[in-house]
């Protein structure tokens, strides 16, 4: 038979296919791609529970990345996201070889040094190796707000120098040169890689971040150019993995039915997010938000007022799930967190109810917990600890033995599974 003819036959046999035979021809197999709303792999819906879990990178032993990966697929993970960013200060360097900290970027002036070795691209090679091993795929995130890690304020310190704002990351031509020379470089290194699942461009970006921010750009649509720009740049590199922001999804309503949220920071423009906008850019794939009311709103929610942190988490899950539907893409609840055994045990099934009630795509708390690592008892970095074998705690972190909290999730996941068939 001539391949055209075998096309034709299967072109034939597929008007009783579910699959839609453009998609199947133009992603890779096992590549996770977007139809309308859905996500798809291999001709089916996939959705699914995922697991955040930034420090997975920064394991030294291989067997604890592959216990972590046991543990979390036990758990009926699908997805994890991780760092695909850590950079150091020169300053850093001797500390981090001491501690064998994994670092990709080694700043000491303008121009940052990438480090390939065992120490360094070689450990995300193998988080990567790993999680294709235990069927996951991995968010992989190219820089932060926070300067934890060597976010993107190294690069404004470094490039932009002495005054330099925050938001001169997202226009300074210096400086999205060199973010762009390291996305180019994860983007090469791993495009062909089924285990990628999405780029991601930042987490949390915002226009203000641990260095002020200028005028320029609060509502001004700032980062929803840069979103345009880096999506578009990474498209270009990369036909076939889905492209998403990692911001908090903050909105930007102008016009909002109720005037108190012109004052609003998570609906106001004022973070720099434009959570509709930036959804509807050609090159952003899917929705992004996360969740932390404890954080945003603690002095409106004491006993007798008329606010619930809950609630509002409620609300913000809902608003997510109708612009998501307004843009037709899928949408995923990527992050949220809530400080207190108690109290999760209260909140997460409202949320995790809500974001599975209103059809979405992911739902991914922060952070997941693994026990028993061979990994020795360590600092990573900052006050992030490897103890007695269990992974960082930061006051969100869901262990296994937190019952009532885990099964809340592999419900979940199995929930998502009974979408993704
Ligand atoms: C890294 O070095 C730059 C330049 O000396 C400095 O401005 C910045 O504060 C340092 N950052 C950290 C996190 O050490
Ligand atoms: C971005 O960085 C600043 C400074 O650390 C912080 O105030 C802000 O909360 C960060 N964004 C998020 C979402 O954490
Ligand atoms: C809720 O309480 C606040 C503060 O007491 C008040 O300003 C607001 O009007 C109340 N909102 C509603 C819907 O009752
Ligand atoms: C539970 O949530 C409330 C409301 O945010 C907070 O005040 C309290 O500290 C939390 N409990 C714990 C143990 O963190
Ligand atoms: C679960 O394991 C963690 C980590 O070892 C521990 O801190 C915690 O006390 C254990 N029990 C519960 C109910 O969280």
């Amino acid at each position: 038979m001539t391949p055209r003819f075998v096309f034709a036959a299967l072109f034939a046999l597929c008007a009783l296919c579910t699959f839609d035979l453009t998609w199947a021809a133009s992603v890779p197999k096992g590549f996770v791609s977007v139809k309308g709303s859905q996500f798809q792999l291999n001709g089916r819906p996939f959705n699914f529970v995922g697991a955040n879990s930034y420090w997975l990178p920064l394991l030294t032993e291989k067997k604890a990345v592959d216990q972590t990966f046991k543990q979390m697929r036990a758990a009926g993970v699908k997805v994890l996201r991780t760092w695909g960013f850590n950079g150091i200060n020169g300053t850093e360097l001797a500390g981090a070889l001491e501690s064998d900290l994994t670092y990709y970027q080694l700043w000491n002036g303008p121009e940052w040094e990438l480090n390939e070795g065992p120490n360094g691209l070689q450990r995300m090679d193998y988080v990567l190796e790993a999680a294709a091993k235990h069927d996951i795929k991995v968010i992989l995130t190219f820089t932060n707000n926070w300067s934890a890690y060597g976010g993107l304020e190294f690069y404004v310190q470094w490039i932009g120098g002495a005054g330099a704002t925050h938001d001169t990351f997202y226009t300074d031509p210096r400086i999205v040169a060199s973010y762009q020379r390291y996305v180019k470089t994860l983007v090469n290194r791993y495009k062909d890689s089924p285990a990628i699942f999405a780029w991601e461009l930042a987490n949390e970006a915002r226009c203000r971040g641990d260095l002020p921010t200028s005028s320029a750009c609060p509502k001004s649509g700032m980062l929803t150019e840069w979103y345009r720009e880096q999506s578009a740049f990474i498209r270009s590199l990369d036909k076939n993995h889905m492209i998403t922001t990692g911001g908090e999804g903050h909105f930007f309503w102008k016009d909002p039915e109720d005037p108190t949220l012109l004052n609003d920071y998570n609906y106001n423009g004022e973070a720099g997010e434009d959570f509709d906008a930036d959804l509807a850019l050609p090159n952003i794939d899917f929705g992004v938000y996360h969740i932390y009311p404890q954080y945003w709103y603690a002095p409106r929610d004491y006993p007798s007022s008329n606010f619930s942190l809950a609630d509002w988490g409620v609300q913000w899950i809902k608003q997510h799930a109708e612009a998501a539907k307004k843009a037709n893409k899928p949408v995923v609840l990527e992050e949220f967190g809530y400080f207190g055994l108690n109290n999760k045990t209260q909140v997460f099934p409202r949320w995790v109810g809500a974001a599975l009630q209103t059809k979405q795509n992911g739902v991914m708390p922060w952070q997941f917990g693994a026990l028993d690592l061979v990994e020795p008892d360590r600092v990573i970095k900052y006050a992030d600890a490897i103890i007695d074998g269990d992974s960082p705690n930061d006051g969100h972190t869901i262990y296994k033995n937190q019952t009532f909290v885990y099964n809340i999730f592999t419900a979940a996941a199995a929930v998502q599974k009974l979408r993704s068939l």
